[in-house]
């Protein structure tokens, strides 16, 4: 199963998918805390951006893998949060994840969007070009190691804010 060479098809999530989301973000994460997240953040118009939910399918339209980003803010300023990422755990390490979070970035670029934070594993998210969100003077509103806040700037020519970073309330944060 596991085909690291692999070409993934993607796509943004639709109506029908809702159950599939769950199930990945229920399966690769302990709890389904993750999973539940997903549905608050899709009830809240203020978080929601349509078309950043992006699933990883098999060539016979079985979704494995799901990448999202929601609207957040730094200093006041529009940025995207990167997250949840998950992947089926039978479909993992075989790029299912990163075809996702490659096609939501490019996505998010061609919608004229910037500044994408992540928090997460330092040596995951390096190879789509985030580095630590500190060097562009960007905080977590909690305590975290400063190599697992991370950020990327879709056009680096454009400004990016600086401060602390506000999720929607649907992270509890
Ligand atoms: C993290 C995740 C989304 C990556 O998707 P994926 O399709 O498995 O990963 P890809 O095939 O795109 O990339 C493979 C690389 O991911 C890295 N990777 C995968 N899971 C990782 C983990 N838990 N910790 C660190 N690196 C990880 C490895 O470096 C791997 O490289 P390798 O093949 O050289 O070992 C997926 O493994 C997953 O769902 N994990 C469980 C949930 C989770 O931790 N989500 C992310 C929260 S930040």
């Amino acid at each position: 199963m596991s085909d690291p060479t692999r070409i993934w098809s993607t796509r943004p999530e639709t109506g029908a998918d809702i159950g599939a989301i769950h199930t990945i973000n229920a399966a690769a994460f302990d709890t389904e805390a993750e999973a539940d997240l997903v549905h608050a953040l899709r009830a809240d118009a203020q978080a929601w951006i349509e078309g950043l939910s992006i699933l990883t399918q098999t060539d016979h339209g079985r979704v494995v893998g799901h990448a999202l980003f929601t609207r957040c803010h730094v200093d006041g300023a529009p940025a995207l949060a990167l997250g949840p990422c998950a992947v089926l755990p039978a479909f993992q390490r075989t790029g299912a994840g990163a075809a996702a979070i490659h096609t939501g970035l490019e996505k998010a670029r061609h919608m004229g969007e910037n500044l994408v934070l992540v928090l997460g594993h330092a040596d995951y998210y390096p190879r789509f070009g985030f580095t630590p969100a500190s060097g562009f003077g960007v905080r977590a509103p909690f305590e975290v190691p400063d190599e697992a806040m991370m950020a990327l700037a879709l056009d680096p020519s454009r400004p990016t804010p600086r401060g602390t970073i506000r999720y929607p309330d649907a992270f509890g944060v």
